[in-house]
């Protein structure tokens, strides 16, 4: 198992979700201002078939819109204000489509770690949009796509094999390096607190980094590099610095 993709000790989640709205384009200034150089952020299919970067399936934790995502076109959710139900001075934030977040994020010289939500979708149509948007963007640092939906990255494996894959897990199963395998995945991302140490020797040993969500407390942090983990997603990477 080897590629040229480095990952650092800490990468940012959904940009830098305890400092800025998650999954925008301020977080992810936020992120590079704070010195990361990586990020994770999610996508999904809103309801004119782009890909748009938001977490949820719903519009309401995240904006000042309700309901399904699906159920708005991509014009509409434009109208949305993604930013002050975190905070007044994020106020006028817009959703971005995933091409638009490739570009910005690209701009801003970090890396990515483009998480797929493929929810109610069939992971080939998933897929298809999903390239559909890299292909309108040329992104020049390292880019990793990951999801829980392993039949969606089985779809990204057909469509795009030059892509490079991490696999989602909640924990670790015990057929992972059979899935590893079949997806050709470059990096195993799991729950940090499902995570045992035999687990995490046996993955690092099979020369796959690791990668655990989400960490936002220093001791568990360092407790987890000890035991082999390649990096953390946390929420705020200020913890680290005290
Ligand atoms: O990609 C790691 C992590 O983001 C997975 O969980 O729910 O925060 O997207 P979630
Ligand atoms: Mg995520």
């Amino acid at each position: 198992m080897s590629n040229n993709i480095t990952f650092p000790p800490l990468i940012g989640h959904r940009g830098v979700k305890e400092l800025a709205p998650e999954n925008t384009l301020a977080g992810f200034e936020r992120a590079a201002e704070l010195g990361l150089t990586w990020i994770e952020i999610d996508t999904t299919l809103c309801g004119s078939g782009e890909c748009v970067i938001m977490h949820d399936d719903t519009l309401d934790r995240c904006s000042n819109g309700h309901g399904a995502l699906i159920d708005f076109n991509f014009e509409q959710l434009q109208q949305l204000d993604v930013g002050a139900w975190f905070a007044p001075s994020f106020q006028g934030e817009q959703l971005p489509s995933l091409s638009q977040a490739l570009l910005y994020i690209d701009r801003l010289g970090l890396n990515l770690n483009l998480e797929i939500k493929t929810y109610q979708q069939s992971p080939k149509h998933m897929a298809q949009a999903v390239c559909h948007a890299l292909s309108q963007v040329e992104f020049s640092h390292s880019l990793v796509i990951s999801s829980f939906c392993h039949d969606t990255l089985a779809e990204l494996k057909v469509l795009r094999p030059d892509l490079a894959l991490g696999v989602l897990f909640e924990e670790v199963p015990t057929d992972w390096l059979c899935i590893m395998r079949r997806l050709n995945a470059v990096s195993l991302h799991c729950d940090s607190d499902l995570l045992n140490e035999t687990q995490a020797k046996a993955i690092t040993a099979a020369g796959y980094p690791l990668l655990c969500y989400t960490v936002n407390n220093k001791k568990q942090a360092e407790q987890l590099w000890q035991m082999g983990v390649t990096s953390i997603f946390t929420d705020n990477p200020l913890i680290f610095n005290k």
